[in-house]
């Protein structure tokens, strides 16, 4: 850049005449009287006052050395500053969409598509490994092979990456793997198309969920420390997310398998009616679906249906396996099946919305019926649906003393039971439903 040289001259002894003055006028091209008169009207310094010159001097040109470093400091802390605040911005929007409502392929389709906007690489990987899930029907959508998931312009397939993988082994925790041309440019390296690469983990305490990636820079320069701590952020965020949905899941199954204990108490204590709840709780299914219900509600119905006669459990053996007629007695301890039921499961939170169906399944529409002479649509909507369901059910299958009914009989008895014992719109999505339902009732 630019310098400036100062040049000054000090006169440290009291200037005469002489030789050596006229030469240098001379050298000059002064005339000899002017520098005479010059020499005569100066004041030589003393030893202090230069010493005192030459020090500020040095200071001044120290603090103008400082500033340049100063500024430098400043435009790499601005540029360090934009990072970050790209980072916390790009991770503040993934916070925000850490619910367990979104999947964790829709959450990193949206980080690996932000990622794009704040890291100079040229594509981007994210695999999600398969996730070891049992045949439960409540579970969520099970994943049982890898998905790779790209941005950009990524030059690896599923089974490119896997070997990518496989032949860097990066690291499950601390930093993440940073391969730039010191590995890439190794002419055993295998993947060509790889000049540079981050590969770090998506890990939750011990559990592995997948890979992320960022392949080849943009101006194929070197990644770096703010590109690696980046992607080892985002990665972090998806790790958490997936462990979260791994634990829900892991309550889910632990529920399932509360419920399904719960069903074969029923059952084994009920043999007659073997596999009527699960019967009767596909059927609900049917008949919420074609009342229009949503799948949070389907899924409690699902549910309720398995347990509707939980409180069958608190039923004596006698009064329940007897065949035929039940005297007044018996009749009013089997009623009490629904209140039992309801205690039963009313400690467990997860089975609230079970509990009003448990309760109330043998309302009748009219006001006619047990426990709380609820009538219309102070009935849950969720027990006026069981209700059909069960009564289907019961009067549809085989009971060792008697053989099921014929479907035209149920059919009148439907018809002619709408708006008074059943809710006339359950009734109406019966008939809609009707082939589907007898399917689920002959074990298809
Ligand atoms: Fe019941």
């Amino acid at each position: 850049g630019d310098c400036i040289v100062a040049v000054g001259a000090f006169i440290t002894r009291p200037l005469a005449p002489g030789e050596r003055l006229a030469r240098a006028a001379e050298r000059l091209s002064i005339d000899r009287r002017q520098i005479d008169a010059w020499a005569a009207g100066q004041t030589p310094w003393s030893a202090e006052q230069l010493w005192r010159v030459a020090e500020l001097a040095l200071e001044q040109f120290r603090a103008a050395g400082q500033i340049a470093r100063l500024e430098t400091e400043v435009r790499s802390l601005s540029v360090n500053l934009a990072t970050t605040y790209e980072e916390i911005s790009l991770l503040h929007r993934l916070a925000n969409n850490l619910k367990i409502s979104q999947s964790d392929e829709q959450l990193g389709r949206i980080a690996v598509e932000w990622l794009g906007e704040v890291l100079p690489a040229a594509g981007f990987a994210l695999q999600f490994l398969p996730v070891v899930r049992s045949d439960v029907k409540l579970d969520h959508q099970a994943r049982n092979t890898a998905v790779l998931l790209t941005h950009g312009q990524c030059p690896l397939d599923q089974q490119q990456f896997d070997a990518l993988i496989a032949h860097v082994k990066p690291a499950l925790h601390g930093r993440p793997t940073v391969l730039n041309r010191s590995v890439t440019g190794h002419p055993g390296w295998p993947f060509p198309q790889v000049r540079q690469a981050i590969v770090v983990a998506l890990v939750e305490g011990e559990n592995l969920f997948g890979w992320l990636a960022a392949v080849n820079h943009r101006q194929d320069r070197e990644f770096g420390t703010i590109e690696a701590s980046l992607l080892s952020s985002v990665a972090a965020i998806l790790g958490i997310h997936s462990g979260n949905i791994e634990l829900y899941r892991q309550q889910s199954e632990l529920l399932a398998g509360i419920v399904r204990a719960l069903t074969s108490a029923i059952d084994a204590k009920d043999p007659y009616t073997c596999g009527h709840s699960d019967r009767v709780a596909r059927i609900s299914v049917r008949l919420a679906e074609e009342l229009g219900c949503d799948a949070k509600m389907l899924n409690a119905i699902y549910l309720a249906g398995l347990l509707h006669d939980i409180g069958k459990i608190g039923i004596d053996d006698s009064v329940l396996r007897k065949p035929g007629r039940l005297s007044d007695e018996e009749y009013a301890h089997i009623k009490r099946h629904v209140e039992i039921g309801h205690r039963i499961l009313r400690d467990l939170h997860k089975l609230e919305d079970v509990l009003p169906v448990v309760l109330h399944h043998h309302e009748s529409w009219d006001g006619d019926g047990y426990p709380n002479k609820l009538s219309f649509h102070e009935i849950p909507l969720a027990a006026r649906i069981v209700a059909v369901a069960d009564s289907y059910d019961a009067m549809s299958s085989d009971r060792p003393y008697r053989a099921g009914m014929p479907e035209e009989k149920i059919d009148a008895i439907f018809r002619a039971g709408a708006g008074k014992q059943w809710d006339p719109e359950v009734v109406a999505a019966f008939f809609s439903a009707r082939d589907d339902i007898r399917a689920i009732a002959r074990g298809q």
